[in-house]
């Protein structure tokens, strides 16, 4: 018989694992999975809350099926039309032609122009309530969380949050939904990639939606990915607070953009420095090796960041102009930079790192170590420096 995953009992998980899909919006790895959420509450009228990646469909209308039966579909409520919870839309369109479409004003030109849907539409407003019955749905739009249409619903008799993207995670469901049933150390990582991968450009709208959600009495929180939280509601909330205002804790990421290892030499002198100097969290990268995704995942975490790279081509090194072309387009903010790197002979890599620490503008640091060849006994002074300085800052940050 067919397993339905209850959350009460009368509000149900119908959502979908793709341990499939090699990378999520086909560019962050997805090493552990993805689960995409989605939700039905039976009531007087029956609602479904988003839908999943059109990918994983067959699993999805077995899970609807169910738990609907033969009774059809009056609502579905659009939090987010990012195809990866809208891609199912037009097959329950099909399959319940009279299902209202629950979404804001911004909601439906998205939904016209991805699927051609614009019939049976109820457009709902910042603060509105949909009566299931028992169940009352409110709607509070969350803008930029992390699309300009995303808005999040409260069932207020439960104290249930359909939260969309926020509070979400990479990794799939594996035998629970609940984060009291899952192995949370084991998707720790998998958490806080989800935040910075996706959400984390967004600081500033999440700490609105944040404020915004401060007044609700949160019994559990249904996100679009990952973990139900209902045991660890406010460590997730703690943790969006933190990463949304962009505080870090003592510790540097070193990436290295290196062909030869002469850029690499430089990188594990300055790591060792700074761990002679007191750094115990020092995270080196091979920018040409290590997905972006992690890389950011870790400036996320710590407040240094160094950056080295050889030249190729009177320019930068290509992973790492990939990378930092991703870090000035996320805006990651408050950060202590330090760059250095390595010619052998016009130059172009450090040149082209000063002018990102032009752009970010990070705090940084004086010392720019540059080795002609290879690393040298001034280089390696320098490269010193270059820990010292940023070790004391850190210090001096953290006292
Ligand atoms: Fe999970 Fe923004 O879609």
């Amino acid at each position: 018989m067919h397993n339905k995953n209850n959350i009460t009992d009368k509000i149900f998980w119908v959502g979908t694992n793709d341990r499939k899909t090699h990378l999520f919006e086909n560019y962050w790895p997805l090493p552990k999975g993805v689960a995409y959420n989605s939700y039905i509450i039976m009531d007087e009228k029956v609602a479904i809350v988003d839908t999943v990646e059109r990918g994983t469909m067959e699993t999805y209308i077995d899970n609807i099926e169910s738990v609907l039966g033969d009774r059809k579909a009056d609502y579905l409520i659009i939090n987010h039309m990012e195809p990866d919870h809208s891609g199912s839309i037009r097959t329950l369109v099909e399959r319940y032609p009279e299902m209202k479409i629950v979404g804001n004003k911004k909601t439906f030109p998205m939904l016209e122009r991805f699927y051609g849907i614009k019939n049976n539409l109820l457009e709902v407003k910042e603060g509105d309530q949909l009566d299931l019955g028992l169940h009352k749905l409110n709607f509070y739009m969350v803008p930029m969380l992390h699309w300009p249409e995303t808005m999040v619903t409260f069932e207020s008799n439960n104290g249930i949050l359909f939260s969309g993207d926020a509070f979400g995670a990479f990794g799939t469901l594996d035998g629970g939904i609940f984060d009291d049933e899952l192995d949370l150390e084991y998707l720790e990582e998998e958490i806080s990639r989800y935040y910075s991968n996706i959400v984390g450009k967004y600081g500033r709208p999440t700490q609105n939606a944040l404020a915004k959600l401060s007044g609700l009495d949160l019994k559990m929180i249904c996100a679009t990915h990952g973990p139900i939280w209902r045991s660890h509601i406010d460590d997730i909330i703690a943790k969006y607070d933190k990463w949304s205002k962009y505080q870090t804790d003592e510790g540097c990421v070193i990436v290295y953009a290196s062909m030869y290892g002469n850029t690499e030499k430089m990188a594990d002198n300055i790591a060792r420095h700074l761990v002679k100097k007191g750094i115990k969290k020092v995270r080196i990268h091979d920018s040409s090796k290590t997905h972006p995704s992690y890389i950011i995942n870790d400036i996320f975490k710590y407040r240094g960041v160094i950056l080295g790279s050889c030249a190729y081509n009177g320019d930068i090194f290509p992973s790492m102009e990939t990378l930092i072309n991703e870090l000035e387009h996320m805006a990651i903010k408050d950060h202590v930079l330090g760059v250095f790197g390595s010619k052998s002979w016009g130059g172009g890599g450090l040149k082209r790192l000063n002018k990102f620490a032009e752009a970010i503008k990070w705090e940084t640091i004086e010392a720019t170590p540059e080795a002609l060849c290879a690393p040298h006994a001034e280089d390696f002074d320098q490269c010193e420096a270059l820990a010292e300085g940023m070790a004391n800052r850190l210090k001096d940050l953290y006292k």
